[in-house]
C-alpha cells in the first residue's frame, strides 16, 4: 500500500506506517498537479491545506482511503468519496488540548492587552512606557467571569475543563446535548442563553453547511456589552464585517481569531485591528497534538490495510 502524506505527517506516525509495510511519500504535490498524480497512490493523508474534491476523486479510481490528520473535514467531499467506497476518516481524539489551550492563551492575551503591547512596546522610551502603562491599566481577570462555549464536543469540553480550573463559570450549548458529561459546565438548551449571559464566547462548531455565519449582526445584538469572542473553529462562522462593526461600536471588547473566511489571505482590516488578537490557524499545531494525530492517523491506515 502506498500513501501520499501531502500535508506532512509526524515522524512517529510515519514510522508506524512504515513498520507495517506501508510506503509513505511525504513529498508535497501542488493542488493543481494532484489530479494527474494522486492515482499513483492507494491513499492520501491531508491537513486543511490540501483539498480533496469531487473532480480529484473522479480522476483517481485507485484511491481507497482519505485520512484527515485533524478534525475539520470541510476540505474533503466526504459524502461523495464515501459513495465511491473510499474510507474517509479524521483524527478527532488528538487535538482538543492544543485548541483549548490556544483559546485560553488568546483570552488571557486580550484581557491584558498583550497583543497590543507586543505590537507597540518596541523601544526603550519613558514616554512610551508611561503611555502604554496607562493605556493597558484597565485589564480584567478571568476569575469568576462566565465563558460561553458554542459547540460542546471534545474541544469544547476540554476548554470547559481548563476554564473551570481558572475559576470561570462555564455555559455550554450544542445542538446535541452531550451524553456522559460529568464536568462543571452548565448546559443551555437555547443558544441565546449563551449570548445573553457570557462575558466571553468561544466557538467550536464545524463549518456551516449552508455557508451562512452562525454569528452575525443579530447574534452580536443579543450579547452582553463588552463581550469578548474567540473563533478557533472555522472561518465563516463569524460574519467578519459584522464583527468589525461591533468592535468599532464597542459592543464587542475584543475578538481573537485563529481562522478566517479567506485563508491564507485574511482581510487586512482584521489583522490590523487594535482589538483583535490573531494567529494563523495554529489551533492544532503543537508538537504533542501533531504526534498524537500522526499516531491516530497511522492506526486508521494500518487497520484499513489489514482488512484488505
Ligand atoms: C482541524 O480541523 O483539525 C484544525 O483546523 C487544524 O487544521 P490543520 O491541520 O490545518 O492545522
Amino acid at each position: 500500500m502506498k500513501i501520499l502524506a501531502n500535508d506532512g505527517i509526524d515522524a512517529v506516525g510515519k514510522q508506524m506506517l512504515e513498520a507495517a509495510g506501508i510506503v509513505v511519500d511525504t513529498q508535497k504535490i501542488a493542488q493543481e498537479d494532484l489530479i494527474n498524480r494522486l492515482n499513483e497512490y492507494d491513499g492520501i493523508t491531508v491537513r486543511s491545506a490540501t483539498k480533496v474534491r469531487k473532480d480529484l476523486i473522479d480522476a483517481c479510481p485507485n484511491l481507497k482511503i482519505i485520512c484527515r490528520g485533524g478534525v475539520g473535514m470541510d476540505n474533503i467531499d466526504v459524502a461523495y468519496a464515501r459513495s465511491k467506497g473510499i474510507l474517509v476518516s479524521n483524527t478527532p481524539a488528538s487535538s482538543s488540548t492544543a485548541v483549548a489551550e490556544l483559546v485560553m492563551a488568546h483570552i488571557f492575551t486580550c484581557v491584558r492587552f498583550l497583543h497590543r503591547s507586543n505590537r507597540l512596546f518596541l523601544k526603550s522610551d519613558a514616554d512610551l512606557f508611561n503611555q502604554l502603562k496607562k493605556e493597558y491599566g484597565n485589564g480584567v481577570e478571568l476569575y469568576e467571569k462566565t465563558l460561553g462555549i458554542v459547540g460542546f464536543g471534545r474541544i469544547g469540553q476540554e476548554l470547559a475543563r481548563i476554564a473551570t480550573g481558572v475559576g470561570m463559570k462555564v455555559l455550554a450549548y450544542d445542538i446535541v446535548a452531550p451524553t456522559n458529561y460529568e464536568g462543571a459546565a452548565e448546559f443551555c438548551s437555547d443558544i441565546n442563553e449563551i449570548f445573553s449571559h457570557s462575558d466571553f464566547i468561544s466557538l467550536h462548531t464545524p463549518a456551516q453547511k449552508d455557508g451562512l455565519p452562525l454569528i452575525g449582526a443579530e447574534q452580536f445584538g443579543r450579547m452582553k456589552q463588552g463581550v469578548g469572542i474567540v473563533n478557533t473553529s472555522r472561518g465563516g462562522i463569524i460574519d467578519e464585517l459584522a464583527l468589525l462593526t461591533n468592535l468599532d461600536s464597542n459592543k464587542v471588547a475584543f475578538a481573537a481569531l485563529d481562522v478566517f473566511e479567506n485563508e491564507p489571505q485574511p482581510r487586512e482590516a482584521l489583522l490590523n485591528h487594535p482589538k483583535i488578537s490573531v494567529s494563523p490557524h495554529i489551533g492544532a499545531a503543537t508538537l504533542e497534538a501533531q504526534e498524537r494525530i500522526g499516531i491516530e492517523l497511522a492506526q486508521i491506515v494500518i487497520d484499513f490495510a489489514a482488512k484488505k
